[in-house]
């Protein structure tokens, strides 16, 4: 039997290329830039699977192009899906997977690190320092918040909300508390307190991490009636996808200072990243690179080829999640 044929929307790192090319007929991309839809359109009519990721808007129209008449299989890169029409791909047949578990140290690294960034004030110091603004060691200006004994609400109390969860508590000595869709018991940090409502959490919280996927349930879930409830000079951070946190009405909580710093890795209309965010300095911003190490998206390309594999080869895909 032929091999079957698949098309790569976005360069891939060296080794998962080649793991790629040992099973199937691979149309690669050199470029990291996403396919513009009528390039997604073409993919799913040529190709038996396509290989896709965040950015590549796999709507109706794309997976129909596929379905019954040809791709009847997308692999995402990435284990947010929000980007693929998952009810679309059941009806047409397509079925989609992703790459969940082996992004979750990197994720809440990152969010650890937005954390720091944000109470200890560090892009504002460094930019003051390359800024030639620095004069000499200060005492008291630009003091930031310890973290020590502070709480920190996790939103999301999945995998990567459970990983920052042991860095915060065990690593930073933070109490955590969270909140999670349904019932969940945070067996690796005991000690952390799971309660009844978003609305106690952040109410209790001195740092509100988010990591809840960005469904149409989860939209605006931090709107601004919820950022009003967030204690004054308490911080945000969001690492799971932009549209979860209302951000005009985030800009005005920064803007009032009612909230005093947050850290941002993802944003409603990426790449686009509204002027008055970047005008502030208690607020890092950072292009989406929650899971951007080398060894992880290794590790997730690996997962993508793993799920193609399984699928052709007519065995139960281990992440399907359409
Ligand atoms: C994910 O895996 O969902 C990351 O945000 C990259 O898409």
């Amino acid at each position: 039997m032929a091999r079957p044929r698949i098309i790569v929307t976005r360069k891939l790192p060296e080794e998962v290329e080649v793991e790629l090319k040992r099973h199937f007929t691979v149309a690669l991309n050199t470029t990291d830039t996403p396919f513009p839809k009528e390039k997604l359109v073409k993919a799913m009519m040529r190709a038996d699977g396509v290989l896709a990721t965040f950015g590549d808007a796999i709507d109706a129209e794309v997976l129909q192009a596929g379905g019954a008449r040809k791709a009847q299989i997308v692999a995402n890169f990435g284990v947010g899906t929000n980007h693929i029409d998952l009810g679309a791909a059941e009806e047409l047949g397509v079925v989609v997977t992703n790459t969940p578990g082996v992004l979750n140290d990197a994720t809440a690294d990152l969010a650890m690190a937005l954390i720091l960034n944000a109470t200890r004030r560090v892009w504002m110091h460094e930019n003051r320092l390359r800024n030639d603004e620095w004069h000499g060691f200060d005492l008291v200006s630009g003091l930031g918040r310890s973290l020590r004994g502070k709480t920190l609400g996790i939103i999301g109390m999945g995998r990567i909300g459970t990983a920052l969860a042991v860095r915060a508590h065990f690593g930073f000595g933070m109490d955590v508390i969270y909140y999670n869709r349904s019932k969940v018991f945070a067996a690796a940090v005991p000690e952390a307190k799971s309660v009844p409502g978003i609305e106690a959490l952040l109410e209790a919280s001195d740092v509100v991490s988010l990591h809840v996927p960005g469904d149409a349930e989860n939209r605006h879930l931090i709107n601004a009636e919820r950022l009003a409830l967030m204690k004054p000079g308490a911080y945000l951070v969001n690492t799971a996808r932009g549209d979860v946190v209302d951000e005009a009405a985030l800009i005005a909580a920064l803007q009032s200072g009612a909230l005093a710093g947050a850290g941002l890795d993802v944003f409603e209309a990426e790449p686009q990243v509204p002027e008055a965010l970047k005008a502030m300095d208690n607020v890092t911003l950072l292009p989406h690179i929650g899971s951007a190490t080398l060894e992880t998206r290794v590790a997730m390309g690996m997962r993508a080829v793993e799920n193609l594999r399984a699928y052709f080869e007519d065995r139960p895909v281990p992440h399907q999640v359409a």
